[in-house]
């Protein structure tokens, strides 16, 4: 099997594999709502919210549209630092919304500061970031943006894209005033891809029934008729709603901070090695706790470690988009230990010899 250090889909244990391996129940009969509502708890503790958590059948990619169909009425503030967060404009627009972006130097963080002096000039009713931006390895500061927006702009609804961070590192939904707040199965939750979840504030379901076209697959105030029924709206991927009870049950098990600990320490660890042999990408002080992006200082051809990485079984990932080649990628989620990353970096320590 072929360790995955790349920034999802991630290694999913065989124990969550197996447990898809079961026979289909009927999606509108007591055995599926039995076990919607033993999910929606663990749900809950791992958003850290006591509020509704919904499992949508669909890639992240859904609920960010879903956050933008249900959260925005007037116009929108997408902060763009990377590849990932530009989708925040793009689906703003694709759907028709009024957005306006904030460009930050690939590489940093979005700051309050700089969010502070656009949404001065009036006008937003949400704003939309990425925690964890994928491409360039940034975690933005969302404890401090949230405060400052429940600051001075309280109107301002605060939608999240955790897509590469949530279940392994801290994101405290309730403790910050987050509104929407959404992850895919296939990241730190160390799920196959086909699910993914988003938290969702009784602010923010009470602005979606004031906004007009939410659509109707992604819609907030269906989801939640279904949601107190134990049930989804349309039929969902029920293999996968095994495997996510099992994969929450391993994540129970080791325990959300120990979860939280093992990721830093990850970190840490590759941050070090990356700072003797290469450079980081990004800023320090806002460096991601589950993707560390490093920058290709000694121009080694990266298709070709990975070619050599793969022959040992371990794959991690080139740049994104623009930065393929300038910079590589190592994915510390989900499944992964210290002792997998030992082994990766002394690969990569022997293939740069
Ligand atoms: C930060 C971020 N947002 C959104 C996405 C898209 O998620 P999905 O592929 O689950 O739709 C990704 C995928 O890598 C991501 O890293």
């Amino acid at each position: 099997m072929t360790r995955l250090f790349i920034p999802g889909p991630t290694d999913v244990h065989a124990v969550v594999l197996a447990a898809q391996n079961q026979p289909m129940i009927g999606h509108r009969g007591p055995d599926f709502e039995e076990l919607f509502a033993r999910l929606q708890p663990l749900l809950r503790r791992v958003f850290l919210t006591s509020s509704r958590v919904y499992i949508s059948t669909s890639s992240g990619t859904g609920l960010q549209e879903a956050a933008v169909r249900n959260g925005v009425a007037r116009k929108v503030l997408c902060c763009v630092n990377g590849s990932f967060s530009q989708r925040w404009y793009e689906t703003a627009v694709a759907n028709g919304k009024e957005a306006v972006r904030l460009d930050v130097e690939w590489g940093k963080a979005v700051k309050p500061e700089l969010i502070d002096e656009v949404l001065k000039q009036g006008g937003f009713d949400a704003i939309a970031l990425v925690h964890n931006e994928t491409s360039t390895g940034v975690a933005s500061p969302i404890k401090e943006i949230a405060a400052l927006l429940h600051d001075r702009y309280p109107e301002v609804i605060i939608l999240v894209d955790a897509v590469s961070s949530l279940g392994g590192a801290p994101l405290d939904f309730d403790g910050w005033g987050l509104d929407v707040l959404f992850t895919s199965s296939q990241k730190c939750l160390a799920m196959p891809p086909g699910l993914s979840f988003a938290a969702v504030s009784d602010r923010a379901l009470a602005k979606a029934r004031t906004v007009p076209a939410r659509g109707l697959y992604f819609d907030f105030v269906d989801l939640e008729k279904y949601l107190l029924k134990n049930q989804t709206p349309s039929t969902p991927a029920i293999s996968l709603l095994w495997a996510l009870a099992a994969a929450l049950d391993r994540i129970m098990a080791e325990g959300l901070e120990a979860r939280f600990v093992r990721h830093a320490q990850l970190a840490d660890r590759v941050r070090a090695w990356a700072q003797t042999k290469f450079e980081l990408f990004a800023e320090a002080r806002y460096r991601s706790q589950t993707v560390t992006c490093v920058r290709n200082t000694r121009a080694i051809d990266v298709p070709a470690l990975n070619g050599y990485l793969q022959s040992k079984g371990l794959q991690i990932s080139d740049g994104y988009g623009a930065l393929k080649g300038q910079t590589f990628r190592i994915a510390h989620m989900g499944e992964i230990q210290l002792r997998d990353v030992e082994e990766l970096l002394a690969l990569i320590d022997e293939f740069i010899a």
